[in-house]
């Protein structure tokens, strides 16, 4: 596929994707109002102001001067489309405005606007990409295509050396405007260790590469004491010889998704050690690695009755 189609059609993904990102935001009873206004502002900016820029500038005047013609043809089609989406965008500029001063009351025909407008463009980046596209690159020499890849970029420069990363990262955030992150995000790592360190079982972690990453208490008193050496050690020469079998096959049942526990219980001296390993999963159910914890439990075994606060 040619460079400028690509780079054109990677667009149109991305704007679609952020189409849906609006769609979700604006199905909320009170769409949040920041979100709104970064949904326009990289609608003014990116898709009207440097996408549309783009061909308008660079594609279909080469197009014109290969043959195309402009009147009449798919290239007024575009034209006249770019110009109705700028029209609706327009609308939606001035009801976003007022919805973001708090105004609830242009709430429905913002939605109405957005739907229209959405509407527009899905079928118009639709055209472009089924039908304009592989016409112009019939009629584009080699030469005339890197042409238009040199416009493409120098449209975005135009606007900022960074422009094009700066407007993929905000379509990035709009389509994960507010999935929740985890609340340990908002805590620091000093404060999140010391939580670790806290916990009345001794944690242990390898990832997914069975490599030892973590573990906790370091300087505190621990039933089965460890040194940073084994930080980076496979876990498997963490193991005597012996049990090196079972850890693999406990490992590897965790990966394929059939375990969700495996224990073991010892006596030492007066403790009751319960270990336990947990494989960890991120939010997508995928494999992170292992947790050990290592647990005394000959106090809790004896609990009896109740005592409550
Ligand atoms: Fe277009
Ligand atoms: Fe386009």
């Amino acid at each position: 596929m040619s460079e400028w189609k690509e780079l054109l059609m990677l667009d149109h993904e991305t704007h679609e994707k952020v189409f849906d990102a609006g769609e979700k935001a604006f199905a909320a009873s009170k769409p949040d109002r920041t979100m709104v206004k970064e949904l326009l502002r990289y609608f003014v900016e990116y898709l009207d102001g440097c996408h549309n820029k783009k061909e308008e500038d660079h594609l279909f005047p080469l197009l014109e001067e290969r043959g195309i013609p402009s009147r009449g043809g798919p290239l007024a089609v575009m034209l006249a489309e770019h110009a109705s989406s700028k029209e609706l965008l327009a609308k939606l500029r001035t009801l976003g405005g007022a919805y973001g001063s708090g105004d609830d009351g242009v709430l429905d025909e913002l939605r109405g606007v957005y739907g229209e407008y959405v509407a527009l463009l899905k079928q118009h980046f639709w055209k472009e990409n089924d039908i304009l596209y592989p016409m112009a690159e019939q009629a584009l020499s080699l030469a005339d295509g890197e042409k238009v890849v040199e416009g493409i970029r120098a449209t975005e420069i135009a606007i900022s050396p960074d422009a094009h990363a700066r407007y993929y990262k905000l379509a990035d955030e709009l389509m994960r405007w507010g999935e929740v992150k985890d609340l340990c995000y908002n805590l620091d790592y000093e404060v999140l260790g010391a939580i670790l360190n806290t916990l009345p079982l001794e944690l242990s972690f390898v990832d997914a590469n069975d490599t030892v990453r973590y573990f906790s208490h370091e300087n505190h008193p621990k039933i089965f004491p460890r040194s940073r050496g084994a930080i980076g050690m496979q876990v498997q020469n963490c193991h005597p010889q012996k049990s090196v079998h079972l850890v693999n096959e406990i490992l590897a049942d965790f990966k394929a998704g059939k375990r969700d526990v495996a224990e073991f219980w010892l006596d030492a001296g007066d403790k009751k050690v319960h270990i336990r390993y947990w494989p960890v999963r991120g939010t997508h159910g995928e494999y992170l690695g292992c947790l050990e914890t290592v647990q005394d439990i000959a106090a809790i075994q004896k609990l009896e009755g109740q005592k409550r606060l």
